[in-house]
């Protein structure tokens, strides 16, 4: 059985101290919870001090982004190896924000994703496909050409301990989360390829999460969908309260 994840991906918003103060809120509104396991990715600049502020709690600390050489003359970027030292455990990589507005692709994705396994941070490989694939009809396939390259070279015991979130893009920030049956046939169809791809024991184990306007109000109907393994949320996130919700609407 696969422990459902619940992570809040806060995208430009907060602050350091913003970020502190939510850290403080959210690991006591938190404390009691059991079986789902919990990561906000703030921006770069809080995320040291973030993973301070839930040190010993059960909030574990992402990155949003991240590059793929260990060091050197790359002027803005940050590695994975960077990251983890300032307390990072997991990394979002391929958000369709990175894809559409700062020109990751496929290829990219995947050597961010190797360089995070690379340094010990859990990827969280963003797919999805946009309204106009929707309508198509070319979900599945571009389903199935994201998971090939942006997890090309992945041995199957790397890809039981990753994380892969589907997010439709037409869902995102839009208030228009997908249908509990769209977001069940996407998850179905992802699962399929990774045993087809990666085996049998690694497809079980490797998370698939659902991201696009979840809320407090529609995670239940999400999760009970035998292969949503739990959510990446943005705006829903950014107050504890409301991402408590989610958290403890992801555990009934
Ligand atoms: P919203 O929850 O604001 O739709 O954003 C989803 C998302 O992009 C999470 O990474």
């Amino acid at each position: 059985m696969r422990k459902p994840l619940i992570a809040g991906n806060f995208k430009m918003y907060k602050s350091v101290p913003e970020t502190v103060a939510y850290l403080i809120e959210l690991r006591a509104l938190a404390k009691e919870v059991r079986g789902v396991d919990i990561v906000v990715a703030p921006p770069f600049t809080a995320i040291h001090a973030a993973a301070a502020a839930a040190r010993d709690s059960n909030v574990a600390i992402g990155a949003q982004h991240v590059h793929w050489e260990r060091e050197g003359a790359f002027t803005g970027e940050v590695s994975a190896a960077m990251l983890f030292v300032a307390g990072a455990r997991y990394v979002i990589v391929g958000h369709s924000e990175r894809r559409t507005l700062f020109g990751d692709t496929n290829a990219t994705v995947n050597k961010r994703m190797h360089a995070a396994i690379t340094a010990a941070l859990v990827p969280i490989v963003c797919i999805g496909e946009t309204l106009e694939q929707r309508d198509r009809n070319e979900t599945l396939a571009v389903l199935d050409r994201q998971i090939k390259e942006s997890l090309d070279g992945v041995t199957g015991e790397q890809l039981a301990g990753m994380v892969l979130a589907y997010e439709p893009v037409w869902a995102i920030g839009t208030g228009r989360n997908a249908t509990p049956a769209q977001a069940g046939e996407a998850h179905f169809h992802i699962r399929q390829r990774l045993k087809q791809w990666f085996g049998l024991e690694a497809a079980e184990q490797c998370r698939v999460l659902y991201g696009g306007s979840v809320k407090p109000d529609n995670i239940a109907k999400l999760i009970a969908e035998p292969d949503v393994d739990g959510a990446l949320v943005g705006g829903a996130s950014l107050d504890a309260k409301s991402f408590l919700a989610i958290i403890t609407g992801a555990t009934v």
